[in-house]
């Protein structure tokens, strides 16, 4: 089959498309021919050597996919060839067919094509396990979700408004439009606003009950300012750096702050298993009726993997950057 290939620690030139062996579903396994497969920043770090894939895993970049079943492991019962799926897994997206766990699957609701299901799995579970798993986000509470126009903060965006709490963001100017059309009610010029003086006008002084941040170092402190009492900010990168000097910890003291970090590749498959399924519940009828939807930034052949890293390496998207492989 055709896949994306690249020699460790390379630039984004470095991916090519090249001839590799098929892969074999086996047991609990199913074999996907892959429609479409989504980028990650992960992809980017892995490409680079800074992001091992786990132990198992595909070597092969991509951690989601659409596509339609070819074949079936010997105890699978959940799925038959011709069924339409999509998902998350641990490598192996960037390529004609794909190895997916039966329990990581689910069907692709009716009201989407093969490259808005591609650009749901990883933004909309990390987003969902950050407000609702973690974060325990209730209705009439706020939010403050940092990169509003990420694939991930698209996602948040549209999870808190279903749960009926109001949405603050931070992203660039040319990107608020986005956010405010899903739900935000206030967009933050980070570069040339202080978030935290803004939280404080647009609350009232009493800050926010939630961050969903991806920056860390540099934004830590001034995170902790914008939360309320009983706040929780929950970590899941750190796109500015990873170091905080001179922190007064009473803040959080004080104020009775949960910080949690997270990740999701790096969970067991059982962990990914049971939040497939509850996000499956939760939101796979939102997708039909138009509550939640998938935000499709930018669509690329799989023969331009390369432009399409560049595009996410250069900040240009608001939303997933998807890639076609079969046109099924
Ligand atoms: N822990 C987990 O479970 C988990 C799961 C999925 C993803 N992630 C991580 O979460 C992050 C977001 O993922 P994604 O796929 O949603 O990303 P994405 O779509 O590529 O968006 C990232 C956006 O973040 C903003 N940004 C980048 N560097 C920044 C900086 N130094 N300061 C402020 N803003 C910055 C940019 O938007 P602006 O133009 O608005 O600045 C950029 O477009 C990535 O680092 C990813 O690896 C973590």
């Amino acid at each position: 089959m055709k896949a994306i290939v690249y020699e460790d620690r390379c630039g984004a030139d470095g991916l090519k498309i090249n001839n590799v062996e098929n892969p074999a579903a086996h047991k609990n396994e199913i074999l996907v021919k892959v429609a479409a497969t989504a980028l990650n920043r992960a992809d980017i770090l892995q490409r680079e050597g800074k992001y091992s894939p786990p132990q198992g895993a595909s070597p092969i970049l991509g951690l989601e996919i659409s596509g339609v079943v070819e074949e079936v492991g010997q105890d699978v019962t959940k799925w038959q060839r011709g069924d339409k799926v999509f998902g998350l897994l641990p490598g192996g997206g960037y390529a004609e067919y794909a190895i997916i766990h039966e329990d990581m699957a689910m069907k692709i609701p009716r009201s989407l094509n093969f490259w808005e299901a591609a650009a749901i799995p990883e933004v909309f579970l990390t987003a969902y396990q950050s407000l609702v798993w973690h974060s325990k986000l209730k209705a009439g509470e706020s939010v403050l979700i940092h990169a509003g126009a990420s694939g991930v903060g698209t996602a948040a965006i549209q999870i808190v408004k279903a749960i009926g709490a109001t949405v603050f963001v931070t992203a660039s100017k040319e990107k608020h439009d986005a956010c405010l059309g899903l739900g935000a009610v206030k967009a933050i010029d980070y570069k040339t606003e202080n978030f935290p003086d803004k939280i404080k006008e647009y609350t009232g002084n009493k800050g926010v009950n939630v961050i969903i941040d991806f920056i860390a170092g540099p934004y830590f402190k001034k995170n902790i300012e914008c939360l309320n009492e009983d706040g929780r900010l929950i970590i899941l990168a750190s796109l500015g750096g990873g170091t905080v000097d001179e922190f007064d910890l009473r803040q959080i003291l004080s104020k009775r702050i949960s910080v949690i970090g997270s990740t999701l590749r790096s969970r067991s498959l059982d962990y990914q298993i049971r939040l497939t399924k509850d996000f499956s519940s939760y939101a796979l009828d939102k997708f039909n009726t138009g509550k939640l939807r998938p935000v499709v930034g930018k669509i690329f052949k799989i023969e331009e993997a390369a432009e399409a890293h560049k595009y996410m390496e250069a900040n240009k998207n608001s939303g997933k950057i998807v890639l076609k492989v079969n046109d099924l």
